[in-house]
């Protein structure tokens, strides 16, 4: 017989060296939220693609889209990239590792492009400049997180944001630190003294659709 002790629930305990900045409840609040924002200023009529960042708009994505309306009709296709190998730095430079489905025909329609996090922007960048070549006639930005202050965004900006966060390398929820912690269903920053400053939603934009 195995033993009747009960674990008591709640918030999981962290791996050692994490601690928690936003938690599963408000993630999903949040993008819950952002979807009805895209639904509100996305229209059919813009045949849309969903492209997803593999790897760590994952989660974020997979969760997303399931807020947006079927009626848009939206293609979801994938690319991957990396810009941080092992570390928590930008190597300052995007490689391609693998490219969005070649069938997938991005002429004259709005993609939907999905990040885990706007830091340097570099990525973004990169990904923006590929899909327009592409033939993509819009490229609309949607990440989970934006670096507060990061020092340059390339001219990038996010079209839908979820979060602004501090400077604390951040993981769970799809992201990771040198390939692990994807799998923690709350975001939780790494290693560092001191928490950073509270995570604050977005402000939500009233611009034109
Ligand atoms: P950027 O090119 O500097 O804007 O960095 C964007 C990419 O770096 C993101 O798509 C992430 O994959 C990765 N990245 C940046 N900051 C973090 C972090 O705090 N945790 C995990 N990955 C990060
Ligand atoms: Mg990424």
């Amino acid at each position: 017989m195995g033993t009747r002790t009960r674990r008591k629930t709640g918030p999981a305990a962290l791996p050692a060296g994490l601690y928690p900045l936003i938690g599963r409840e408000d993630l999903a609040r949040r993008v819950a939220g952002l979807g009805a924002e895209i639904a509100r200023r996305v229209r059919p009529a813009e045949r849309p693609v969903a492209v997803v960042v593999l790897q760590g708009a994952f989660v974020f994505a997979a969760d997303l889209i399931r807020h947006l309306p079927p009626a848009l009709g939206l293609e979801i296709g994938f690319l991957r990239c990396e810009s941080y190998g092992t570390g928590t730095v930008s190597q300052g430079r995007v490689v391609l590792l693998q490219d969005l489905d070649a069938a997938i025909d991005l002429r004259g329609r709005t993609v939907l492009l999905i990040d885990d996090i706007l830091d340097t922007g570099l990525t973004l960048r990169y990904l923006i400049r590929h899909l327009t070549m592409r033939g993509a006639g819009r490229v609309r930005v949607c990440v989970l997180l934006r670096r507060k202050g990061a020092k340059q965004r390339q001219g990038v900006k996010a079209d839908f944001c979820g979060f602004d966060i501090g400077p604390d390398f951040v993981v769970g929820y799809g992201l990771d630190h040198a390939g692990r912690h994807r799998n923690l269903p709350d975001l939780a920053a790494v290693h560092l003294e001191k928490p950073a400053a509270r995570s604050i939603p977005a402000k939500r934009k009233r611009s034109a659709p």
